[in-house]
């Protein structure tokens, strides 16, 4: 049985608004704290500097900007906002959600507003849930912020993750469109991969007061970068034929994948797994690193002149959990 798609409302991204701070963490800099060099990080990663937010801000700082870049660039007005939906593995604190402190530094009084945990696939997650929420006709704006602090969780003597992480902050605003938008997403995630990329400490296993184990030890960032990278490359890759499949679509009708910025080695490997055209394929990570969630709204944000209305746009990412997927839409602005 066909389904009637005529009365279909797609979420539409409309607006796009970036933050990165301005201090930069280059790979000389990183030579001067650990055992590596320039070459070696960019040879096995394709990054040369990271964006490190100053000590005393923190992630809904980030996000205010982003979303104060969306405003004046697109002209949007933040008291039509009916929900706020913020990906982040790096909270300003536990306990209230980062999106409400967003909402209350914008003085946004009519949204609800709460984060999304999905590490590297959160801005994916987080845009689903958006759309969902716009497509079932009783939210009209909603904002997808991904915003990721990790300098903080970065052990800077540490070669095996502090050549990878910056901080940055990304948002999209969604609303209801008759003519394209968000088309699907495909999802996963699998927690048996928890042990091979995570930060232990601050949660309710490793308080930071327990007494009997070494908290200093779990408080960073810890990978298991070779066992993630093949994951990565495959679970990304899978994700973006099988969402292409299903909507009877192949990856000559893609006309811009943005990837999760991980290592430019990996999105290389998906590029060449699933055989996209050369030139299709948006990257920032030489400049940027891997902000988390924030590496795809950023990475869209960035390429705003190249994406033309109409186009189709593969969204993938991976991400601790693991988790990870793969989205579709029609660029509408
Ligand atoms: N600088 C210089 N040398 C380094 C180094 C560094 N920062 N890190 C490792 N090395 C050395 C190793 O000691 C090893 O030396 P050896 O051959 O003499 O033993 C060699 O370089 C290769 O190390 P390896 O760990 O195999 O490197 P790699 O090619 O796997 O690259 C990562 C390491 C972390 C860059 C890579 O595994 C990666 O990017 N993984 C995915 C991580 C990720 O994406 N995480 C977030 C997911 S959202």
């Amino acid at each position: 049985m066909s389904v009637d798609l005529s009365n279909k409302v797609f979420a539409a991204i409309t607006a796009v608004g970036g933050y990165i701070p301005q201090n930069k963490r280059t790979n000389f800099d990183l030579e001067q704290v650990c055992d590596t060099s320039d070459e070696w990080i960019i040879k096995r990663t394709g990054i040369k500097e990271r964006r490190i937010l100053e000590e005393e801000l923190a992630t809904s700082d980030m996000a205010v900007r982003a979303i104060q870049d969306l405003v004046s660039q697109f002209g949007k007005n933040l008291q039509d906002v009916d929900a706020i939906l913020v990906a982040t593995s790096t909270p300003d604190m536990p306990m209230p959600a980062t999106a409400n402190i967003i909402a209350d530094k914008l003085n946004i009084k009519t949204a609800w507003a709460f984060d999304i945990n999905a590490a590297c696939s959160g801005f994916l997650y987080a845009l689903d849930m958006g759309a969902s929420l716009v497509e079932t006709g009783r939210y009209k704006n909603v904002l997808i912020v991904g915003a990721d602090n990790i300098s903080t969780y970065v052990d800077i003597h540490d070669r095996s993750t502090n050549i990878l992480f910056g901080d940055g902050a990304g948002v999209v605003w969604l609303e209801p469109s008759k003519e394209g938008g968000v088309i699907d997403a495909l999802l996963q995630s699998n927690g048996s991969g928890r042990d091979f990329l995570n930060i232990e400490a601050g949660g309710s296993l490793y308080p930071l007061d327990r007494p009997d184990v070494d908290i200093t030890d779990k408080m960073y960032l810890k990978q298991d970068g070779k066992t993630v990278f093949k994951h990565a490359v495959q679970s990304m890759s899978d994700a973006c034929l099988n969402v292409l499949k299903r909507n009877n679509l192949t990856v000559d009708d893609v006309n811009w994948l943005v990837p999760h910025q991980a290592n430019q080695r990996i999105i290389d490997a998906v590029g060449r797994s699933i055989n996209i055209a050369e030139g299709k394929t948006l990257s920032n990570i030489e400049y940027l690193g891997n902000t988390i969630a924030a590496t795809i709204p950023l990475c869209i944000w960035e390429n705003l002149k190249q994406i033309k209305t109409g186009d189709l746009v593969m969204l993938t990412a991976f991400g601790a959990g693991f988790s990870w997927g793969a989205s579709l839409f029609r660029w509408m602005i």
